[in-house]
């Protein structure tokens, strides 16, 4: 991982502790990782797309592959106390590096049961969703839901390292692929022109002809420079959150059966049409964000009644004194965090998420 290799696109991070590597087929350089690691165990979503990853990496160590049926539902303190009763089981101690195999549910799970482990072991996550070669399993926050909404129980983890490895994408079903979509969109707001402009001429193109590799190291790169800046969120790192205020109460309101990626499209959405109406956003701005939101089969609308919505905000974890607090887009390319607004330009705002925008009003 040391060197950089621009043939396979295979970056080494420079703005956190961890190498992350991004390319095709990268089992070579994992299994390089764990070698030097010494004692690994593998443990993967059951998916079974995902343990055939997983195997792939523990045949040649000889490791062992602990599969666990995960999911948003699974995302729960009962899912760790299995892993940690399995790790146990395994006889793992506290010189076996964890290397989790999955998407965003696992990074967060087995990221979370790796710094429990007797006080902490090592961790390395291979992502295999495009939210968590984006997202999830970048920055080091790990965690679990609780009854009262998302991730309201974790810890900030780094791990030793994290592989993206685009060729997994090729199983990935088109919605999960279009929920790390919906972040890449986060990603290009909070970037700017240049980052923006090349998603949507790539929107224009089919799924298949996406240089992955490129836009995930791209992502990427945006995360990581505000991760590296504060990375337990004690100011800049909230920028990272533009549409999940709204995004996570979406999930709740709807017992999760709105997934996070279509949830952050319609956060997004939200988010533009509150900016807007505060008069901190242009409508020029806000159409494209819709347009590119609707060209890459994100959802733009929700009927979930407003005030179900509002209830479903009261248990974000974003409030201090009691106020909520917004990320919210003056531009593309500029993004401001902790806006507080009233109660009614939220609700005026989540209104117009229950019509579609149309051609005459693109909001
Ligand atoms: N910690 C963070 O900073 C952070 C950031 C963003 C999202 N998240 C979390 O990530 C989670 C969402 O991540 P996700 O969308 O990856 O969910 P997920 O892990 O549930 O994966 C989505 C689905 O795709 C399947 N899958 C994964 N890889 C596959 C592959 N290569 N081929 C076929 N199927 C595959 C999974 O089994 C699952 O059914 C949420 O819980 C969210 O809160 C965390």
């Amino acid at each position: 991982l040391a060197a950089q290799k621009e043939d396979r696109a295979l970056i080494v991070n420079e703005d956190l502790a961890y190498p992350i590597a991004i390319g095709h087929d990268l089992y070579g350089e994992i299994v390089a990782f764990a070698r030097r690691a010494g004692s690994v165990v593998i443990v993967s979503d059951a998916n079974e797309h995902v343990t055939r990853i997983a195997r792939s990496i523990g045949r040649p160590l000889r490791a062992r592959v602990v599969a666990f049926d995960l999911g948003e539902r699974r995302k729960r303190l009962t899912t760790i106390e299995r892993v940690l009763e399995s790790l146990l089981e395994e006889g793992v101690d506290r010189r076996t590096t964890l290397v989790g195999v999955g998407g965003g549910v696992a990074s967060d799970l087995f990221g979370l049961a790796a710094a429990l482990y007797m006080r902490g072991i090592p961790y390395a996550h291979v992502a295999t969703s495009l939210v968590s070669m984006v997202d999830a399993a970048i920055g080091g926050k790990t965690g679990v839901n609780l009854r009262g909404g998302k991730n309201l129980a974790g810890v900030f983890s780094d791990p030793r390292a994290v592989f993206c490895d685009a060729s997994a994408l090729k199983t990935l079903p088109v919605r999960s692929l279009r929920e790390g979509l919906a972040e890449i969109v986060k990603a290009a707001i909070l970037a700017g022109e240049e980052f923006f402009t090349r998603l949507e001429r790539l929107a224009e193109e089919p799924f298949a002809r996406w240089p992955w590799e490129r836009v995930i190291a791209e992502a990427v790169r945006v995360k990581t420079a505000i991760v590296a800046d504060d990375r337990l969120e004690l100011g800049r790192r909230e920028l990272l959150n533009l549409g999940h205020t709204f995004a996570h109460a979406f999930e709740r309101a709807s017992s999760y059966r709105i997934a996070h990626g279509a949830a952050v499209a319609l956060g997004l959405r939200a988010a533009g049409l509150l900016a807007l109406r505060l008069g901190r956003f242009d409508k020029t701005s806000h159409a494209r964000v819709v347009a590119l939101i609707r060209s890459l089969g994100l959802p733009l609308r929700t009927t979930i009644p407003v005030e179900v919505i509002l209830n479903a905000m009261a248990a974000d974890k974003k409030k201090r004194d009691g106020r909520l607090r917004f990320v919210l887009p003056n531009a593309i390319g500029d993004v401001e965090f902790g806006v507080e607004c009233g109660r009614s330009d939220i609700v005026a705002a989540l209104g117009r998420l229950r019509e579609l925008p149309t051609a005459s009003s693109p909001r």
